[in-house]
């Protein structure tokens, strides 16, 4: 089987009701993300940022997979698809993915933070200042803040340099280090990429399907597939 390793991002999540980040009406616009996903805001207003997080993961709860999540899902059945996602929510796996890499960490957990290797799942959306981990200290969302390390991103290349056909759905591939991602695939790998605005994705033989990702995931099945 051929291994198709997709990238996605905020947009992929976007017609299941989750906003985007840089879009108008986007989260970055009514937030100043250095006030709300650094370590630095943590620090100095462990409130806001807790509500901030505690908002997004109820959020998550009302929200269902929609059929580019499905239609990613079931590439599975062609494909040995490995998914990377800059998304904190859960949606892939919801809709079927079995292999799903979170380079920003995942809403649905929470970590010590005094020790990052102690995570934990969150029992429902709200995260307290106060509650704290086996060891007594307080527990944080299990994000990856700007400026923070990126712990999956070696295990990302690795899958980007395997893949026989690579996919970025729903970015505006403007955080690094995930944006660099698309330059370590070789060169005869076919790229597509799906998102209603073309992303700055600088490469020879990429085919852009200018569609939301539910229609865009359909129109790339059938291409893929096609005999
Ligand atoms: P952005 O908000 O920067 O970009 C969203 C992209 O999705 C844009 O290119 C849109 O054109 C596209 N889009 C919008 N609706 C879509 C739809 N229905 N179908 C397909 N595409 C659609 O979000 P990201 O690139 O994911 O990090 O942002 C990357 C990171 O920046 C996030 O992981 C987050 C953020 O700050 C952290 O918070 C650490």
């Amino acid at each position: 089987m051929k291994k198709l390793v997709v990238l996605t991002g905020a947009g992929v999540s976007q017609e299941s009701g989750l906003r985007t980040f840089r879009d108008m009406g986007g989260l970055w616009e009514e937030y100043d993300v250095m006030d709300v996903a650094t370590p630095e805001a943590w620090a100095r207003n462990p409130e806001l940022v807790n509500r901030f997080y505690n908002d997004r993961r109820r959020q998550l709860y009302e929200c269902e997979p929609n059929a580019g999540h499905r239609g990613l899902a079931e590439l599975e059945k062609y494909f040995d698809v490995h998914i990377i996602t800059q998304n904190v929510d859960d949606l892939h796996e919801r809709a079927g993915s079995n292999k799903v890499l979170h380079l920003h960490g995942e809403l649905k957990k929470v970590r010590s933070t005094a020790n990052p290797n102690l995570v934990y799942e969150l029992d429902g959306w709200e995260l307290k200042l106060g509650d704290t981990c086996e060891k007594g200290s307080q527990l944080r969302p299990h994000i990856v803040w700007f400026g923070e390390a990126v712990p999956a991103m070696d295990e990302a290349i690795e899958l980007v340099e395997q893949a026989d056909i690579f996919v970025v759905v729903g970015t505006s591939l403007n955080v690094y280090p995930a944006a660099g991602l698309l330059h370590y695939t070789h060169d005869d790998v076919p790229v597509y990429v799906i998102d209603p605005e073309r992303p700055p994705v600088y490469r020879d033989g990429v085919v852009f399907i200018e569609e939301k990702a539910g229609a865009g995931v359909d129109k790339l099945k059938k291409m893929l597939l096609q005999p």
